[in-house]
């Protein structure tokens, strides 16, 4: 979703989306502390690390391929630099085993990389014959094989419309379950082609069936939603959490709790006076997403859906 394809060293080709926007936006300062929950190949990594001096940064990823990467390319910043294998629904307790109390600008980069798009043999992507995976954490969970070969038609039918907004979801469900079992994810594009036809020109029609599988493969909405939970906790007084979304399903999640956290009072509408004693714990500094600039799309087209929203909690900096 956020790279261009490889084409020399590793990681040297993943282009990170809104690099510039998210170091300027997370202001990092000589001294912080710096979480970034899904570093992937460390393009966003190593920017914030360069920001400011003597920084320190803890990265999380699932995806034990992507932090062999991450450590290759942030190695060279010695103790200043942990990394974890980690889902970031469980951050806090990451935080805690490193001995951290809180983070003064944390970075969640939504989707895959292009370590995992761009890898026929990882099955994210309609364009090349592969298995059908889409674990970002090849060693463990089920896979997609497992969700189109075996779920009734009418749960893959709900998958593809509620996580790939497919419009033509029970038709794609039908012909799912009617060309069983497929197991590569050139039979499976296939397949959704024999329903929907070519598609428009630039926009793979198999692109919504293959993000919804993405999604329930790796219960990606979950994982937002327990870490948008409490998320605000992991800052610091006057620390910043910046989140980058690819698609309506993630931002909407994202805009709504932040607007949540920033709010006075949280009781549902109508009630006559406050009784939840909830108190704003962030203000939001981006009132309407940042979109990226049109000369980075025209150089990363996957940049092009991305949507950065910020807060920053309210107190003083000790
Ligand atoms: C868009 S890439 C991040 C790229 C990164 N910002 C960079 O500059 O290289 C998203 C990464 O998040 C990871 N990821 C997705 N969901 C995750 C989760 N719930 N917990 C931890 N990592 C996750 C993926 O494995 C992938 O490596």
């Amino acid at each position: 979703m956020t790279m261009e394809k490889d084409t020399g060293p590793v990681g040297a080709a993943h282009v990170p989306v809104m690099v510039a926007e998210a170091v300027e936006w997370l202001r990092p300062r000589p001294g912080a502390f710096l979480l970034d929950a899904t570093v992937g190949l460390g393009g966003h990594a190593a920017a914030l690390l360069a920001a400011a001096a003597d920084t320190r940064l803890l990265g999380l990823d699932r995806d034990p391929a992507a932090l062999a990467i991450a450590r290759e390319r942030l190695g060279t910043s010695g103790d200043r630099v942990v990394l974890r294998q980690a889902r970031f629904a469980d951050v806090s307790r990451v935080l805690h085993e490193v001995g951290w109390d809180g983070a003064d600008a944390v970075l969640v980069d939504l989707g895959v990389s292009s370590l995992q798009l761009d890898d026929p043999t990882r099955g994210f992507s309609f364009q090349a014959e592969g298995p059908l995976d889409m674990r970002m954490d090849p060693t463990t969970g089920v896979d997609a094989a497992e969700i189109v070969n075996r779920w009734p038609e009418e749960e893959l039918a709900r998958l593809l419309r509620d996580y790939g907004e497919e419009p033509r979801a029970r038709a794609v469900a039908r012909a799912i379950v009617r060309r069983r079992p497929l197991a590569t994810t050139a039979a499976l594009a296939n397949v959704v082609r024999g329903v929907l036809g070519r598609g428009r020109p630039g926009h793979h029609p198999a692109t919504r069936t293959f993000q919804a599988l993405r999604i329930a493969v790796n219960d990606e909405l979950t994982e937002l939603d327990q870490f948008l939970a409490d998320g605000w906790m992991l800052l610091r007084p006057g620390g910043r959490l910046a989140v980058l979304a690819y698609h309506s399903l993630e931002d909407r999640r994202v805009k709504e709790t932040f607007r949540r956290w920033a709010a006075n009072c949280v009781c549902p509408p109508r009630t006559p006076v406050c009784v939840c004693g909830w108190r704003a714990k962030v203000r939001v500094l981006t009132p309407r997403p940042v979109r990226p600039a049109a000369a980075e799309i025209a150089r990363n087209p996957r940049a092009r859906s991305a949507r950065l929203r910020v807060v920053e909690r309210l107190g003083a900096r000790p």
